[in-house]
């Protein structure tokens, strides 16, 4: 496995591969890796001959006042993490030469950046869109994996990918959990020991609205309820948003009969945690 700071030397290697017949996997994330993140380099190794890892914490996709700063960064341990589960290159640029002095470009996917996580975080989803978009075209993977955990950030990169007309396909992983169900995250370690103890509701709440639509509620509002309920009843959390939305188009819907995505953002101390499920009338 190499290591790699040079977008044009990752550009001809990855040039090089493709024209020699490897199928070339991707998966881009910003470091402080955990087994989430392994998961979908081991999805994409399944699935391709040759990977590559970004590793960049994106300043366009953090608002003023977020943890851009406090990040975790940890090149070397993640390094050892990436070549325990295959992956053939380690792509981590930095800032200038991703964003050199005087850019100005930026993709915007509209609609579906407005609702959920992108009430609380303007210009979130563009910064995300444009950093993938430029990784795509770094790379140029023929398939790129992306985690469930961050459900509306697949969704925008799909509809990115499909209207853009990129010839890439996108793969979608499930969401890796803690013992306790916590939903694995590079922001978990802010948490503090109570705090920590506490997220578990979030996925426990999750299983419940799973069990109310198996047993029949399909009315969204009275599935929420019960959700922030659950979350309400933990002294330290502080609901952002519980929302039950389409799963492509991420507009509210008000009956899950036909499928639908549960998400959740809710605060506990400083740290804000993300959780989601695809409700499916039948799935449980
Ligand atoms: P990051 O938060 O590092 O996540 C990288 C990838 O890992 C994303 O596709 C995310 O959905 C996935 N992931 C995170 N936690 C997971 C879990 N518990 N189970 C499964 N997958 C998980 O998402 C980003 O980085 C950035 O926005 C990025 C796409 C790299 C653009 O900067």
């Amino acid at each position: 496995m190499r290591i790699l700071f040079d977008k044009d030397e990752v550009r001809r290697i990855c040039e090089e591969k493709r024209c020699a017949g490897f199928r070339i996997g991707f998966v881009p994330t910003m470091g402080a890796l955990h087994e989430g993140h392994l998961s979908l380099v081991r999805r994409a190794a399944a699935q391709s001959g040759f990977v590559v890892v970004s590793i960049f914490v994106n300043p366009t996709q953090f608002g003023p006042g977020e943890d851009l700063n406090k990040y975790p960064r940890d090149l070397e341990g993640d390094s050892r993490l990436l070549e325990s589960v295959g992956a053939d290159i380690v792509y981590a640029p930095d800032k200038a030469s991703v964003y050199p002095s005087g850019y100005a470009t930026y993709v915007t996917v509209e609609r579906l950046i407005e609702g959920l996580c992108g009430l609380s975080r303007p210009g979130h989803f563009r910064g995300v869109a444009t950093i993938v978009a430029k990784l795509f075209n770094t790379v140029r993977p023929h398939v790129a994996v992306f985690g469930q955990k961050d459900a509306q950030q697949a969704a925008v990169i799909k509809r990115m990918v499909r209207d853009l007309d990129l010839d890439i396909a996108i793969d979608v992983g499930p969401i890796v959990r803690e013992p306790d169900g916590l939903a694995m995250s590079s922001r978990n370690r802010y948490l503090d020991s109570e705090e920590r103890s506490e997220a578990a509701i979030l996925s426990r709440a999750l299983r419940e609205a799973e069990t109310m639509v198996s047993s029949g509620v399909t009315d969204a509002h009275k599935i929420k309820a019960g959700v922030q309920e659950m979350i309400n009843s933990m002294p330290l959390a502080c609901i952002e948003y519980v929302e039950i939305v389409d799963r492509e188009e991420l507009f509210n819907v008000s009956d899950v009969s036909g499928g639908a995505l549960l998400a959740l953002a809710v605060r506990f101390g400083g740290t804000r945690l993300i959780d989601n499920t695809v409700l499916l009338p039948g799935k449980g």
